[in-house]
């Protein structure tokens, strides 16, 4: 896994937006696995900054959604179809045809999973997935102790999720679902290219379990370390916990010109 540490959250930002307008040079027509929560708005401001200066080219891209909350009523403003065609689809000028995503609202949640792993799996599988960490470790909605071999399906939240999102609804925990549908972590690993943002002192231990732990099911995210490609891109403030900080700017800093993001 290659850890990357920048400076802030805006400079995550620029450099994921950056490997993601690279990939769309190479493939332009590639599948763009998004994330939701506060950590990857950066990315999204910094790409559409890019395509109304007309240096990234997102008109053929396609989007893929990570996870989703179950029962809340289709459109409700906090559903993550609704963030993502809010923070994604619109700012970057995409038609929701260009989607695909899970029916968190299907009377049959099951079915609904596995219609969106053969929908991922008929798109040709993503090509870069973005993922937020979780305080607990988690990727996705893959709370601590999911299968690493995981494919989409129901989970329930930890009490610490429900928290840490109770500012979308009003700060009143009670109004976050207990279930979601997420994809499985075997499904994430499926991706072509991991690209975990960080920021942010409350995901140093998270990240420092990701990066220097051992691969277990108890930190989701250190799955990332059975990828082939995954980079892991963090602020100095997530990166505060991380034994082999040096070794990663050095590494960085000496990073050959080929290689990409
Ligand atoms: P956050 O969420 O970016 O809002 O911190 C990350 C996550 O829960 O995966």
């Amino acid at each position: 896994m290659e850890v990357v540490i920048v400076q802030d959250a805006k400079a995550g930002g620029e450099l994921v937006a950056q490997g993601i307008a690279d990939l769309l040079r190479r493939r332009p027509d590639a599948l763009l696995g998004v994330a939701t929560g506060s950590t990857p708005l950066p990315v999204y401001r910094a790409l559409a900054a890019r395509v109304r200066a007309g240096t990234a080219d997102v008109s053929r891209a396609r989007i893929a959604q990570l996870d989703e909350y179950v029962g809340l009523p289709a459109g409700h403003p906090e559903s993550y179809r609704s963030v993502v065609m809010r923070t994604v689809l619109k700012p970057l000028g995409l038609s929701p045809e260009s989607f695909i995503g899970p029916d968190g609202s299907a009377e049959d949640v099951r079915a609904a999973c596995e219609a969106y792993e053969t929908a991922l799996t008929a798109a040709g599988g993503v090509d870069l997935q973005l993922l937020g960490i979780g305080t607990d470790g988690h990727i996705g909605f893959n709370e601590p102790c999911s299968s690493l071999a995981s494919r989409t399906r129901i989970k329930t939240l930890t009490e610490q999720t429900r928290a840490d999102n109770a500012r979308f609804f009003d700060g009143d925990i009670e109004q976050v679902p207990q279930h979601v549908i997420t994809q499985g972590i075997g499904t994430i690993l499926e991706a072509r290219h991991l690209v975990l943002l960080a920021t942010g002192e409350g995901k140093a231990e998270a990240v420092a379990a990701t990066a220097e732990g051992p691969v277990a099911a108890v930190c989701p995210a250190s799955a990332l370390q059975l990828h082939p490609h995954a980079t892991v891109v963090v602020d100095e403030a997530a990166a505060s916990k991380l034994k082999l900080a040096g070794y990663f700017r050095h590494a960085y800093a000496h990073k050959p010109a080929w290689q990409d993001l």
